[in-house]
Protein backbone atom coordinates (compact mmCIF):
# COMPACT_ATOMS: atom_id res chain seq x y z
CA UNK A 1 0.00 0.00 0.00
CA UNK A 2 1.31 3.53 -1.11
CA UNK A 3 1.18 6.39 1.34
CA UNK A 4 0.67 9.59 -0.59
CA UNK A 5 -0.01 13.25 1.55
CA UNK A 6 0.51 15.24 -1.52
CA UNK A 7 -2.25 16.04 -3.16
CA UNK A 8 -0.58 16.84 -6.32
CA UNK A 9 0.36 13.33 -6.27
CA UNK A 10 -2.20 12.13 -5.76
CA UNK A 11 -4.25 13.41 -8.89
CA UNK A 12 -0.96 11.97 -10.71
CA UNK A 13 -1.56 8.72 -9.49
CA UNK A 14 -5.41 8.37 -10.10
CA UNK A 15 -4.41 10.14 -13.35
CA UNK A 16 -2.16 7.33 -14.56
CA UNK A 17 -4.67 4.55 -12.94
CA UNK A 18 -7.54 6.36 -16.06
CA UNK A 19 -4.87 6.43 -18.61
CA UNK A 20 -4.40 2.68 -18.29
CA UNK A 21 -8.46 2.07 -18.09
CA UNK A 22 -8.14 0.99 -14.07
CA UNK A 23 -11.40 2.37 -12.15
CA UNK A 24 -10.74 4.04 -8.98
CA UNK A 25 -12.82 4.03 -5.81
CA UNK A 26 -12.52 6.47 -3.13
CA UNK A 27 -13.63 5.95 0.46
CA UNK A 28 -13.42 9.39 2.11
CA UNK A 29 -12.78 9.01 6.13
CA UNK A 30 -11.58 10.77 9.24
CA UNK A 31 -9.62 7.56 10.42
CA UNK A 32 -9.72 5.63 13.30
CA UNK A 33 -10.90 2.68 11.85
CA UNK A 34 -13.92 0.13 13.16
CA UNK A 35 -15.50 -2.62 11.26
CA UNK A 36 -18.22 0.27 9.37
CA UNK A 37 -15.01 1.26 8.05
CA UNK A 38 -14.19 -1.84 6.95
CA UNK A 39 -17.36 -2.57 4.74
CA UNK A 40 -16.92 0.55 2.98
CA UNK A 41 -13.38 -0.59 2.06
CA UNK A 42 -14.32 -3.74 1.05
CA UNK A 43 -17.29 -2.50 -0.82
CA UNK A 44 -14.71 -0.54 -2.79
CA UNK A 45 -12.17 -3.18 -3.19
CA UNK A 46 -15.24 -5.50 -4.49
CA UNK A 47 -16.06 -2.39 -6.91
CA UNK A 48 -13.39 -0.89 -8.50
CA UNK A 49 -10.13 -1.76 -10.22
CA UNK A 50 -8.13 1.03 -7.69
CA UNK A 51 -9.40 1.80 -3.95
CA UNK A 52 -8.09 5.02 -2.57
CA UNK A 53 -8.53 5.56 0.98
CA UNK A 54 -8.48 9.34 2.29
CA UNK A 55 -8.00 9.89 6.55
CA UNK A 56 -7.93 13.67 6.81
CA UNK A 57 -9.77 15.05 10.31
CA UNK A 58 -11.38 17.98 8.38
CA UNK A 59 -10.75 21.17 10.84
CA UNK A 60 -13.46 22.73 8.75
CA UNK A 61 -16.52 20.29 9.77
CA UNK A 62 -15.95 20.82 13.43
CA UNK A 63 -17.36 24.43 14.61
CA UNK A 64 -14.63 25.87 17.29
CA UNK A 65 -16.89 24.52 20.50
CA UNK A 66 -16.51 20.71 18.78
CA UNK A 67 -14.30 17.98 19.50
CA UNK A 68 -11.59 18.73 16.57
CA UNK A 69 -8.64 18.06 19.11
CA UNK A 70 -10.13 15.48 21.02
CA UNK A 71 -10.98 13.33 18.10
CA UNK A 72 -9.83 9.84 18.11
CA UNK A 73 -6.66 8.99 16.25
CA UNK A 74 -4.53 5.73 15.35
CA UNK A 75 -2.39 6.40 12.15
CA UNK A 76 -0.27 3.69 12.86
CA UNK A 77 -3.28 0.45 13.53
CA UNK A 78 -5.11 2.23 10.52
CA UNK A 79 -2.51 1.77 8.08
CA UNK A 80 -2.54 -1.87 9.02
CA UNK A 81 -6.42 -2.17 8.90
CA UNK A 82 -6.28 -0.37 5.29
CA UNK A 83 -3.48 -2.67 4.03
CA UNK A 84 -4.82 -5.61 5.19
CA UNK A 85 -8.66 -4.71 3.31
CA UNK A 86 -6.91 -4.11 0.36
CA UNK A 87 -6.22 -0.56 0.21
CA UNK A 88 -3.93 0.84 -2.70
CA UNK A 89 -3.10 4.10 -1.77
CA UNK A 90 -3.40 5.78 1.66
CA UNK A 91 -4.19 9.31 0.91
CA UNK A 92 -3.37 11.32 4.22
CA UNK A 93 -2.55 15.15 2.78
CA UNK A 94 -2.09 17.48 6.43
CA UNK A 95 -4.43 20.37 6.83
CA UNK A 96 -2.04 22.99 5.38
CA UNK A 97 -1.86 21.20 2.28
CA UNK A 98 -5.66 20.86 2.02
CA UNK A 99 -6.23 24.63 3.32
CA UNK A 100 -3.51 26.73 2.25
CA UNK A 101 -2.94 29.97 3.62
CA UNK A 102 -5.31 32.14 2.16
CA UNK A 103 -8.04 29.67 1.11
CA UNK A 104 -11.30 30.72 0.52
CA UNK A 105 -13.29 28.75 -0.91
CA UNK A 106 -16.51 26.63 0.04
CA UNK A 107 -19.20 24.50 -1.34
CA UNK A 108 -22.47 24.17 0.14
CA UNK A 109 -26.03 22.19 -0.28
CA UNK A 110 -27.88 24.84 1.65
CA UNK A 111 -31.54 23.15 2.02
CA UNK A 112 -30.82 19.95 3.33
CA UNK A 113 -27.85 21.40 5.09
CA UNK A 114 -30.18 23.24 7.67
CA UNK A 115 -32.16 20.13 8.38
CA UNK A 116 -31.73 17.54 11.58
CA UNK A 117 -27.91 17.45 12.34
CA UNK A 118 -27.62 21.32 10.80
CA UNK A 119 -30.09 22.76 13.04
CA UNK A 120 -26.92 22.12 15.94
CA UNK A 121 -24.26 21.82 13.47
CA UNK A 122 -24.86 24.84 10.99
CA UNK A 123 -21.27 24.94 9.60
CA UNK A 124 -20.42 21.34 9.71
CA UNK A 125 -21.82 20.37 5.89
CA UNK A 126 -20.52 23.30 4.57
CA UNK A 127 -16.89 22.19 5.61
CA UNK A 128 -17.98 18.10 4.53
CA UNK A 129 -19.38 19.70 1.22
CA UNK A 130 -16.02 21.28 0.73
CA UNK A 131 -13.29 18.72 1.70
CA UNK A 132 -15.79 15.93 0.05
CA UNK A 133 -15.73 17.83 -3.49
CA UNK A 134 -11.74 18.48 -3.18
CA UNK A 135 -11.22 15.13 -2.33
CA UNK A 136 -13.09 14.09 -5.90
CA UNK A 137 -11.25 16.77 -7.74
CA UNK A 138 -7.99 15.45 -6.68
CA UNK A 139 -8.87 12.23 -7.28
CA UNK A 140 -11.54 11.81 -9.75
CA UNK A 141 -12.99 8.84 -8.92
CA UNK A 142 -15.99 6.22 -10.48
CA UNK A 143 -17.14 5.21 -7.45
CA UNK A 144 -16.78 6.58 -4.21
CA UNK A 145 -18.11 4.88 -0.71
CA UNK A 146 -20.05 6.46 2.16
CA UNK A 147 -21.80 4.69 5.60
CA UNK A 148 -25.58 5.21 5.85
CA UNK A 149 -24.90 6.31 9.62
CA UNK A 150 -24.57 9.26 8.13
CA UNK A 151 -27.73 9.69 6.74
CA UNK A 152 -27.77 13.23 6.25
CA UNK A 153 -24.30 13.52 4.77
CA UNK A 154 -24.71 10.83 2.73
CA UNK A 155 -28.41 12.90 0.88
CA UNK A 156 -26.45 15.72 0.84
CA UNK A 157 -22.96 14.62 -0.88
CA UNK A 158 -25.59 12.72 -3.45
CA UNK A 159 -27.04 15.86 -4.49
CA UNK A 160 -23.77 18.43 -4.42
CA UNK A 161 -22.64 14.94 -6.71
CA UNK A 162 -25.81 15.18 -8.98
CA UNK A 163 -26.19 19.05 -9.19
CA UNK A 164 -22.50 19.63 -10.00
CA UNK A 165 -22.17 16.82 -12.65
CA UNK A 166 -19.70 15.36 -11.04
CA UNK A 167 -19.98 11.72 -12.66
CA UNK A 168 -18.86 9.86 -9.85
CA UNK A 169 -21.22 7.44 -8.36
CA UNK A 170 -21.98 7.92 -4.50
CA UNK A 171 -22.73 4.29 -2.63
CA UNK A 172 -24.20 4.30 0.41
CA UNK A 173 -23.29 0.76 2.79
CA UNK A 174 -25.44 -0.33 5.33
CA UNK A 175 -24.47 0.81 9.19
CA UNK A 176 -22.24 -1.75 10.93
CA UNK A 177 -23.36 -2.58 14.42
CA UNK A 178 -22.05 -3.69 17.85
CA UNK A 179 -23.30 -6.90 19.21
CA UNK A 180 -25.40 -5.20 21.02
CA UNK A 181 -27.05 -2.61 18.47
CA UNK A 182 -25.09 0.37 18.92
CA UNK A 183 -24.11 1.70 15.47
CA UNK A 184 -20.27 1.85 15.53
CA UNK A 185 -18.60 5.20 15.59
CA UNK A 186 -14.85 6.28 16.32
CA UNK A 187 -17.01 8.75 18.98
CA UNK A 188 -18.10 5.37 20.73
CA UNK A 189 -14.65 5.98 22.26
CA UNK A 190 -16.14 8.70 24.49
CA UNK A 191 -18.51 6.66 26.24
CA UNK A 192 -18.12 5.96 29.59
CA UNK A 193 -19.01 2.56 31.26
CA UNK A 194 -22.64 3.47 32.05
CA UNK A 195 -23.23 6.04 28.85
CA UNK A 196 -21.78 2.50 26.76
CA UNK A 197 -24.00 0.08 28.76
CA UNK A 198 -27.31 2.40 27.44
CA UNK A 199 -26.21 3.24 24.32
CA UNK A 200 -27.54 0.53 22.46
CA UNK A 201 -31.12 1.71 23.60
CA UNK A 202 -30.88 4.13 20.90
CA UNK A 203 -31.05 1.43 18.13
CA UNK A 204 -33.59 -0.40 20.47
CA UNK A 205 -36.27 2.96 20.17
CA UNK A 206 -35.21 3.61 16.37
CA UNK A 207 -36.70 -0.49 15.85
CA UNK A 208 -39.96 0.18 18.17
CA UNK A 209 -40.73 2.36 15.79
CA UNK A 210 -40.27 -0.01 13.05
CA UNK A 211 -42.12 -2.86 15.00
CA UNK A 212 -45.00 -0.38 15.73
CA UNK A 213 -45.32 0.47 12.11
CA UNK A 214 -45.28 -3.06 10.89
CA UNK A 215 -48.23 -3.19 13.67
CA UNK A 216 -49.73 -0.46 11.81
CA UNK A 217 -49.01 2.50 13.39
CA UNK A 218 -48.69 5.43 10.87
CA UNK A 219 -49.28 8.67 12.44
CA UNK A 220 -45.77 9.73 12.85
CA UNK A 221 -46.23 11.81 16.18
CA UNK A 222 -47.42 8.47 17.64
CA UNK A 223 -44.26 6.83 16.66
CA UNK A 224 -41.92 9.49 17.98
CA UNK A 225 -43.94 9.69 21.42
CA UNK A 226 -43.22 6.26 21.57
CA UNK A 227 -39.71 6.13 20.84
CA UNK A 228 -39.47 9.08 23.58
CA UNK A 229 -41.48 7.68 26.26
CA UNK A 230 -38.89 4.40 25.76
CA UNK A 231 -35.92 6.58 26.18
CA UNK A 232 -37.11 8.00 28.90
CA UNK A 233 -37.22 4.82 30.91
CA UNK A 234 -34.05 2.75 29.22
CA UNK A 235 -31.94 6.12 28.13
CA UNK A 236 -31.99 8.45 31.41
CA UNK A 237 -28.54 9.66 30.37
CA UNK A 238 -29.20 10.31 26.85
CA UNK A 239 -30.38 14.01 25.91
CA UNK A 240 -31.86 13.74 22.57
CA UNK A 241 -31.15 16.45 19.96
CA UNK A 242 -33.67 15.47 17.83
CA UNK A 243 -35.97 12.22 16.79
CA UNK A 244 -37.62 12.59 13.37
CA UNK A 245 -39.40 10.50 10.67
CA UNK A 246 -38.73 12.03 7.54
CA UNK A 247 -38.41 11.17 3.94
CA UNK A 248 -35.33 9.39 2.92
CA UNK A 249 -34.35 11.97 0.31
CA UNK A 250 -35.43 14.86 1.06
CA UNK A 251 -35.29 14.88 4.81
CA UNK A 252 -38.12 16.66 4.85
CA UNK A 253 -40.52 15.98 8.34
CA UNK A 254 -43.38 13.38 7.74
CA UNK A 255 -46.34 13.36 9.19
CA UNK A 256 -47.72 9.90 8.24
CA UNK A 257 -45.06 7.13 7.85
CA UNK A 258 -44.69 4.56 4.95
CA UNK A 259 -42.31 1.88 4.29
CA UNK A 260 -39.99 4.19 2.78
CA UNK A 261 -39.49 6.88 5.82
CA UNK A 262 -36.54 7.13 7.61
CA UNK A 263 -36.79 7.71 11.54
CA UNK A 264 -33.34 9.23 12.61
CA UNK A 265 -31.32 10.78 15.72
CA UNK A 266 -28.96 12.29 17.47
CA UNK A 267 -28.64 11.93 21.13
CA UNK A 268 -25.69 13.19 23.36
CA UNK A 269 -24.73 10.93 25.81
CA UNK A 270 -21.44 11.96 28.01
CA UNK A 271 -18.98 13.70 25.70
CA UNK A 272 -20.32 11.91 22.36
CA UNK A 273 -23.38 13.00 20.25
CA UNK A 274 -24.03 9.32 18.34
CA UNK A 275 -26.34 9.33 15.41
CA UNK A 276 -28.56 6.69 13.71
CA UNK A 277 -31.77 5.65 11.82
CA UNK A 278 -33.39 3.01 9.95
CA UNK A 279 -35.69 2.70 7.60
CA UNK A 280 -39.32 2.40 8.91
CA UNK A 281 -40.60 -0.77 6.35
O1 LIG B 1 -17.91 10.82 7.45
C1 LIG B 1 -16.75 11.28 7.63
O2 LIG B 1 -15.89 10.62 8.20
C2 LIG B 1 -16.42 12.68 7.15
O3 LIG B 1 -17.50 13.53 7.31
C3 LIG B 1 -15.90 12.71 5.70
C4 LIG B 1 -16.95 12.24 4.70
C5 LIG B 1 -14.67 11.83 5.58
C6 LIG B 1 -15.50 14.14 5.32
O4 LIG B 1 -14.51 14.64 6.14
Amino acid sequence: MLIITDPAQMAEQCAAWRQAGQSVALVPTMGFFHQGHESLMQAARKNAAKVVLSLFVNPTQFAPTEDLAAYPRDMERDKLIAEGNGVDVLFAPTPELMYPQGYDTWTQVPGLSRLLCGKTRPTHFKGVCTVVLKLFNITRPDLAFFGQKDWQQLAIIRRMAGDLNLGVKVEGVPIVREADGLAMSSRNSYLGEAERTQAPQIHKGLTLARQLFAAGETRSSVLRKRISEFWQEKLPLGRVDYLELVHPETLKAEKTATPESLVITAVYLGKARLIDNQILG
